[in-house]
């Protein structure tokens, strides 16, 4: 496959990186990973901040970024072509048993959204795949063919928050009965025609797009798989920086972050928070948002929510977190 030559510009980039905290000389001599290297924003600021003894592991699942990442040349920085739902393994296989830092900035990058060839765009025609990582899985096309409109109602209502998924979800399987839909053109004009109410500067099948590409890329379930691996190798100290684009994403990480700390704890208990044991994590401030200036250079930042927490020296308990991802990732408890 052709790596398209198509930027990303990184988002909440000095913010996420502050937040990992590479100051002091035992920290910049100390091993990171960017768990979604993209075209590298981020994982180059890392490294400029890393000591000549630093590490970086950088993963990411898309064949076209581990193209990208060739462009660096430093004896510091290894990159991996895996989900981060295999964080541990990943680290496992780079002889790595903890790390001062784990960062990841979910979600598409531009040149997945921008490149036509890709699926993921309702703008430019092209084949229906959505797929992050071509290599594995099925495509967009290949699920709509074989869904049953139960499933979909259900996936473009819960992963898209379509007013109009019974509709749509119909409005699909009609069309399927009269031709294949293989091209995002195809099933844009299809939404588009089920969708009653337009929404003000958006396309009606923003929903539907956001929706498939959600379920074919397992997003919910990848984040929550790869939460409690990046606690559990987190040394104490290490910290956890999360970027997330809609608003799913960011309920996980949160509820995630919440569980992992005290703030988790009924404000009602008649216990002092110092009296308390202590708890794995400790939130970091609050979420945090893009500039204004920012917004105005990159429109992209506008749904970004970056929230970090600190791991603390508490014993790790991952079973007590479970209730908090066991929605969306039993498997993250199995070992
Ligand atoms: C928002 S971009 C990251 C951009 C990057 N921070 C930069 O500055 O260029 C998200 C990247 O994460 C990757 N990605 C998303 N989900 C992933 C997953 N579950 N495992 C590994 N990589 C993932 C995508 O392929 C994409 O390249």
């Amino acid at each position: 496959m052709s790596t398209p030559i198509l930027a990303h510009r990184a988002v909440l980039l000095e913010e996420a990186v502050a937040a990992l905290a590479i100051t002091t000389d035992e920290r910049r001599d100390g091993i990171y990973v960017d768990a979604t290297f993209g075209r590298g924003g981020h994982s180059r600021a890392i490294l400029a901040r890393l000591g000549p003894a630093g590490r970086l592991i950088a993963l990411d699942r898309d064949p076209a970024a581990i193209a990208a990442a060739r462009d660096i040349q430093d004896p510091r920085f290894v990159i991996e072509h895996a989900p981060f739902s295999e964080l541990a393994a990943v680290l496992d296989r780079q002889g790595v048993a903890r790390v001062q830092g784990v960062l990841a900035d979910l979600g598409v990058s531009s040149p997945q959204l921008e490149d036509p060839a890709r699926g993921f765009s309702f703008r430019a025609d092209g084949p229906l795949d959505m797929r992050m990582d071509p290599t594995r899985g099925v495509s967009a096309a290949q699920w709509l063919a074989t869904a049953t409109e139960q499933q979909m109602r259900e996936a473009i209502g819960g992963y898209g928050e379509e007013r109009f998924a019974k509709q749509v979800a119909k409005a699909i399987v009609d069309a399927r009965a009269r031709e294949s839909l293989l091209r995002t053109e195809q099933l844009a004009a299809v939404v588009a025609a089920a969708v009653r109410t337009r929404e003000a500067g958006q396309n009606p099948a923003t929903r539907t797009f956001q929706a498939l590409r959600i379920l074919v890329n397992r997003e919910l379930e990848e984040v929550a798989l790869m939460l409690p691996q990046a606690l559990a190798r987190l040394a104490a100290g290490g910290r956890l920086a999360v970027i997330s684009f809609h608003s799913l994403e960011d309920r996980l990480v949160k509820r995630f972050l919440k569980a992992a700390s005290a703030d988790s704890l009924p404000p009602d208990l008649p216990i002092r928070a110092r009296d308390l044991p202590q708890q794995p994590l400790r939130i970091l401030g609050k979420a945090q948002r893009a500039s204004d200036a920012e917004v105005a250079a990159n429109p992209r930042a506008r749904s970004a929510t970056l929230r970090a927490a600190e791991r603390t020296d508490a014993i790790l308990d991952l079973a007590v977190l479970k209730h908090a991802l066991t929605e969306h990732g039993p498997d993250a408890w199995r070992s």
